[in-house]
């Protein structure tokens, strides 16, 4: 059945051996597999162990919850949520923090269910998306919390790259060593874990540039799809064709290229726009924006253009090819493409694992 997306679990652990090793070289001693791309599949998840990631990172409760049986520390990495926490409390070991009122109710329900919960202090160096921002009063904040017996302060940590688009430097890192050395300092404890961020970090990595003392990093674009995300180029050595999308053409059939008619709206309300080149061999395949949006799909067939759809049609110029009914073509996708496809219930996932 299609469409189906297969997934290559060599590529994969290829692409973690080369981030591993690229981590080392560059003393970031302990490294999060970020596995929210993979939307909960615990079997992708399973395949991939053992590895040289310490721990499984998610965004969701809900996909953590899903990895519950494997012996690997979880940690959410979403800031939690106030109505979430016992879940959070009860299926990870850590969650990114940065506020007070939060991280007291983690407490609380901490005690309840007898156990530490350890948090990651985010700092916002910029990127203006969580974290306490650097330049705030955080000692006051850091004071109440040491206060708190069932919370534990493993670490700081930053994001960038996200929402602002913030490209790290070395003084990022400067700035985050600094709110490290500062907190120590003043409440005389040890901060174990200074996270870095995400696959935006590789291009210092590359250059071997990541100042001594961020030793982890939180990674997932680059594992899964082998490209670094500061600024979207793939890492040569890196497997970038892990996924591949499998999708069946419905109808293949010579029509005008220009619609015909008064053009209003579109199924998605928008007023579509034309160029009008003549008679096309156009292939109808079974995908649709319901499954992935269509400018996220990478035809594998530089012959072939995506030229719209719908929510369950995918639209293709097909006029150089030879492509009949029933053929399947293959895409590769990106980031926010992997995430719909792995979401969509309606994509097959296929594990090739040799
Ligand atoms: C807090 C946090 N850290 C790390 C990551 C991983 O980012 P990337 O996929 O760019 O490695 C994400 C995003 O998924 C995130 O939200």
């Amino acid at each position: 059945m299609y469409p189906k997306l297969t997934i290559d679990i060599k590529k994969i652990k290829e692409n973690m051996d080369y981030l591993c090793k690229l981590c080392e070289e560059n003393s970031v001693s302990s490294r999060f597999l970020v596995t929210k791309v993979l939307a909960g599949n615990g079997e992708i998840v399973k395949a991939l162990l053992p590895w040289g990631f310490s721990h499984l990172a998610d965004s969701r409760i809900a996909n953590l919850k899903l990895y519950k049986d494997f012996p690997y520390p979880k940690v959410l990495l979403r800031l939690p949520s106030q109505s979430g926490i016992a879940d959070t409390v009860k299926y990870s070991d850590i969650s990114i923090n940065s506020e007070i009122s939060t991280i007291k109710l983690l407490n609380q329900e901490a005690k309840k269910q007898n156990k530490k919960h350890q948090i990651i202090l985010m700092f916002d160096l910029g990127d203006l998306r969580e974290g306490i921002f650097y330049q705030a009063d955080y000692l006051s904040m850091l004071k109440a919390i040491t206060d708190l017996q069932y919370i534990e302060i493993v670490g700081i940590g930053t994001n960038l790259t996200c929402y602002g688009g913030i490209i790290p430097t070395i003084e990022h890192y400067y700035t985050l060593l600094e709110i490290k050395e500062k907190i120590e300092k003043a409440f005389g404890i040890s901060l174990p874990l200074i996270s870095g961020g995400n696959s935006s970090a590789l291009p210092l990595l590359l250059e071997k540039k990541i100042p001594k003392g961020i030793n982890n990093l939180r990674l997932g674009e680059s594992v899964f799809l082998g490209r670094e995300t500061a600024y979207g180029t793939p890492i040569p050595n890196m497997h970038q064709n892990a996924f591949t999308l499998h999708a069946e053409i419905i109808e293949v059939q010579t029509k005008p290229s220009y619609p015909i008619g008064e053009i209003g709206l579109n199924s998605f309300g928008e007023k579509p726009e034309f160029t009008d080149l003549g008679l096309m061999k156009r292939a109808i395949v079974a995908l649709g924006k319901q499954d992935v949006q269509l400018d996220n799909l990478i035809p594998l067939d530089s012959l072939i253009t995506i030229l719209g759809g719908s929510s369950d049609h995918l639209i293709i110029d097909v006029s150089k090819t030879s492509y009949q009914v029933g053929d399947i073509l293959q895409f590769n996708l990106n980031y926010p493409g992997l995430l719909q496809t792995m979401t969509s219930s309606y994509v097959k996932k296929e594990i090739i694992n040799n």
